[in-house]
């Protein structure tokens, strides 16, 4: 194992900065593209509830357990298992951890680039007077084009290799710690309009009212998928993030804000999107093109619309980015740490060699469209496996590890800083680690495979 000695290790410089470095990564996309498109394909109301139970129930705790493990090691996502537990096979919970990286970034990154078109788009006016079907084949022809997004997806993946070169204080901190809070205000103005339009109640009704015969397994292991895409947890980012959290912080603190705060965002986002989305007449399970279609519409029918459109996406660019960011950097300091490679050198290799994997998941959207399994494309197989079996696979060995491997001691030590302050609810965050997280996944996992089946398949 290589660590450098000689320089001191780049850590956060406020405990403002901790808080905004992990809700940046948390915020994203996850957020505002992808919870309201897969409620909107698993019923809505019935995956809303669900989706909270397991962010409280299994998402804060396993968010600690990765805080724990890293602030204690101060150690990237291989390294920390490397000295915790030398000579065993936890530190494959990194490496799995390592590959999510390489598949989330890859699909986000195409993503990231559908955002700076129409970022381009709200600059240049191309929304106007559009109707519904014209923004939608917009929408398809562009996606599906090839070289347009994966110019974008290139320039996104340079801006994100440009943070992260330039380190955790300098880089990361400064960035999130501005532009998150601007996010929420934008949001909630998206919100007031979208939730006065004619016809919106449907869709407060769709998000809100949960119709539980449209719970599935499927459905079930979607809500736990996108949980911990959404919270970024299971893969390492904020045992990454953890590492250079200051050891006055309050881990448990830390873990609540940022769940709670992106769990507000996602919910502000889908009742941005789901009143607009009935009352324009677009169906709720339209998939991955959903915000990019509905929220053109919205725009143009705001006082204001141009100017809101511009700063929307300009922030929702930023929310990926910090998130992206995060991403990356588990990467990074993976290559740094473990292999020794130095942090700019380890940021240009990691980012290159994903940007070859991104290039494929772009192109599998229309010229490459043969990159596919069981109808899944590129793009589709690596959002499915990444969110819905890695992240989660992941968080199952976290809690095992910090619940079962650890001492109760040196956790308990871990998040009450030496014992401090009292840490109340020590011993419920134990028993959710020991049992009930691990279980709870455990059987969402087997059910939603389809190994067995109490819901029915949902297909
Ligand atoms: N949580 C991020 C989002 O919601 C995505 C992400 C997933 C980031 C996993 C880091 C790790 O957009």
């Amino acid at each position: 194992m290589a660590i450098n000695l000689n320089t001191p290790r780049d850590s956060f410089s406020s405990r403002l900065g901790v808080i905004a470095a992990a809700a940046g990564s948390a915020i994203g996309l996850g957020n505002i593209w992808r919870f309201p498109y897969v409620a909107g394909e698993n019923g809505g109301g019935a995956f809303l509830l669900i989706y909270i139970g397991f962010i409280v129930l299994i998402g804060v705790p396993v968010m600690l357990s990765e805080f724990v493990i890293g602030r204690n090691t101060q150690r990237n996502a291989v390294g920390a298992f490397r000295k915790l537990a030398p000579k065993s096979l936890w530190p494959l919970t990194g490496f799995l951890g390592i590959s999510a990286a390489f598949f989330i970034l890859a699909f986000y990154t195409t993503v990231s680039g559908w955002t700076l078109e129409y970022l381009y788009l709200a600059i240049s006016d191309g929304f106007k007077a559009q109707s519904a079907e014209s923004l939608t084949q917009n929408f398809e022809l562009f996606r599906t084009s090839g070289l347009r997004p994966l110019m974008w997806q290139n320039i996104f993946m340079f801006l994100t290799a440009f943070i992260v070169y330039k380190g955790i204080k300098n880089g990361i901190e400064k960035y999130t710690k501005i532009l998150m809070p601007l996010l929420l205000v934008i949001i909630i103005i998206l919100g007031i309009r979208s939730v006065t339009l004619p016809g919106a109640a449907e869709g407060l009704t769709f998000l809100f009212k949960p119709d539980f015969t449209k719970i599935t397994g499927k459905v079930i292991l979607e809500a736990l998928g996108q949980s911990f895409f959404s919270l970024s947890i299971g893969m390492g980012t904020l045992i990454t993030y953890g590492s250079y959290i200051g050891k006055g912080e309050n881990l448990g603190k830390t873990a609540l804000s940022v769940s709670a705060a992106d769990t507000l965002i996602a919910i502000l986002a889908g009742v941005a999107i789901f009143p607009a989305v009935f009352a324009f007449g677009i169906a709720p399970e339209a998939g991955a093109g959903l915000v990019f279609i509905t929220l053109p519409m919205i725009f143009d029918q705001m006082a204001g619309g141009y100017f809101f459109a511009l700063i929307f996406f300009l922030l929702l660019s930023i929310a990926a980015l910090t998130s992206t960011i995060s991403v990356l950097e588990v990467v990074t300091a993976y290559l740094s740490e473990e292999l020794n490679l130095g942090r700019k050198k380890a940021t240009v290799i990691a980012a290159s060699s994903i940007a070859v994997l991104g290039v494929a998941c772009t192109m599998s959207q229309g010229p490459w469209a043969i990159l596919s399994v069981g109808g899944y494309n590129l793009f589709d197989l690596l959002e499915m496996v990444s969110a819905n079996i890695m992240l989660p696979l992941g968080g199952l060995l976290i809690v095992l590890f910090v619940g079962w491997y650890l001492t109760k001691d040196a956790v308990f030590a871990e998040i009450s800083n030496q014992g401090k302050f009292k840490a109340g609810f020590k011993f419920a965050y134990l028993f959710i680690i020991r049992f009930l997280a691990p279980i709870a996944i455990a059987f969402v996992f087997l059910n939603g495979l389809g190994f067995f089946s109490i819901f029915g398949s949902g297909n």
